[in-house]
């Protein structure tokens, strides 16, 4: 017999392709986008500059950029069959299942089953402008309101906040969630972009990539940790509760949300950004509390299990403080992250070959079928 591996449980460390994407130096806390630092996009990119780059491996020329950004702004709206399954899921479903099923939906009607790098890039960009869309509509029609339509002279940042709210965002505001967009749009080979990379290796399509790829993200280690960070504070309710709260956290041996990393062993670079605009929100908002229990909590956990907050951890009370449902906030991680997903996408299909890893086997071995009325 000849001796096998042990697996790496979760993966951890392996190498599963090349990539040129998304360089993470978890050491030292540096994430870069195509080589270009995530600080430097945060201060001086936007989200559809920022795609482009994840699409292309470049930053875009202005003539390129500027049909881009035409080309977003004017393909924003949904198809019929997506809004009425919108407003069927909306009172019923979770946001993320409603997200979820309406991309699937996107594919019907389009001609599916092609790994075309052309008709992907079509794809991807019509993707993202569609996801804010199908979110901001979702959340109008359960809270029984009407849903706005989409707005051509809105940046794609400002026009989510517009359609969510019915109101257009100040300028500033806009800009940071514009900015939160760019931070959560692209992070290497995590588990979403992973199962994105799976299915579309199979040579299957890019919805049903991205429709695996938000499944994925759901989970609450990975993407839905953002809503939870949010409902652990919620539940903490007070800057004085939190010690007590999170001690008996850490003595039931609960995971706390917001904390930890596979990749990172310092903090998290985006976390760094995310914690400003939630201070600065604080500030601007005259409501420091949920800031003020979550640097608590930070510095708690710091010193109590040397744990780093991660990206998921501030943006949950910026996202609040912007008057954002907590449970639609992994739909907004959604909303960024479908540019990196169909940036990986592209990239597999490039040079493609099935992903099909294999297992050591540890069940029984040689049995003999028993009949059902024999079993013992
Ligand atoms: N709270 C308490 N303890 C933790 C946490 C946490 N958030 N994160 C890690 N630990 C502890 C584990 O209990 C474990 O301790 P042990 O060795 O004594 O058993 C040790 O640190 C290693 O943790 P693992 O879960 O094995 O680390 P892994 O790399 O598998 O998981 C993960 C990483 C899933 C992010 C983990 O840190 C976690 O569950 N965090 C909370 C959920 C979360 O915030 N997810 C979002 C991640 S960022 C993103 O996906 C966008």
């Amino acid at each position: 017999m000849t001796e096998q591996a042990a697996p790496r449980a979760g993966l951890e460390g392996v190498a599963v392709a090349d990539s040129a994407i998304a360089k993470i130096d978890g050491t030292v806390g540096e994430l870069r986008y195509c080589g270009y630092l995530i600080k430097d996009l945060a201060d001086h990119s936007d989200f559809v500059e920022t795609s482009a780059l994840l699409w292309d491996g470049e930053l875009p020329k202005q003539d390129k950029l500027a049909k881009l950004r035409t080309d977003m702004r004017q393909q924003r709206g949904l198809p019929t069959l997506a809004l009425d399954l919108v407003q069927r899921l909306a009172g019923e479903q979770s946001p993320m299942d409603c997200l979820r099923t309406v991309v699937s939906a996107l594919a019907i009607g389009d001609d599916v089953l092609t790994t075309d790098d052309a008709v992907n890039r079509e794809r991807a960009i019509r993707l993202t402008a569609q996801l804010p869309t199908i979110v901001a509509a979702y959340d109008r029609v359960r809270k029984g309101k009407s849903i706005v339509e989409p707005r051509e002279d809105l940046t794609h940042a400002a026009n989510f906040l517009y359609m969510l709210t019915g109101t257009v965002p100040s300028d500033e505001e806009a800009e940071i969630f514009d900015t939160c967009l760019v931070l959560h749009a692209e992070h290497g080979f995590n588990a979403s972009t992973f199962a994105a990379r799976v299915t579309a290796a199979t040579m299957s399509d890019i919805y049903s990539a991205v429709t695996s790829a938000i499944g994925t993200l759901r989970g609450p280690l990975h993407g839905g940790a953002n809503t939870a960070v949010m409902n652990t504070l919620l539940e903490i309710g007070s800057v004085d509760a939190v010690e007590a709260h999170l001690d008996g956290m850490l003595a039931r041996r609960e995971k706390i949300m917001g904390f930890g990393h596979r990749v990172y062993k310092v903090v998290d670079p985006r976390a760094l950004i995310l914690k400003q605009f939630a201070r600065d929100l604080a500030k601007q908002k005259g409501e420091p509390k949920w800031f003020e229990m979550s640097e608590r909590l930070e510095e708690l956990m710091k010193s109590r299990k040397g744990i780093d907050m991660n990206v998921d951890f501030y943006s949950a009370s910026t996202y609040h403080y912007m008057g954002i449902d907590a449970d639609l906030f992994t739909c907004v991680f959604a909303m960024s992250r479908v540019a990196g997903w169909t940036a990986h996408v592209l990239e597999q299909c490039a040079n493609n070959r099935l992903i099909r890893p294999r297992a050591n086997w540890v069940g029984p071995d040689d049995r003999d079928y028993v009949a059902v009325d024999q079993r013992s």
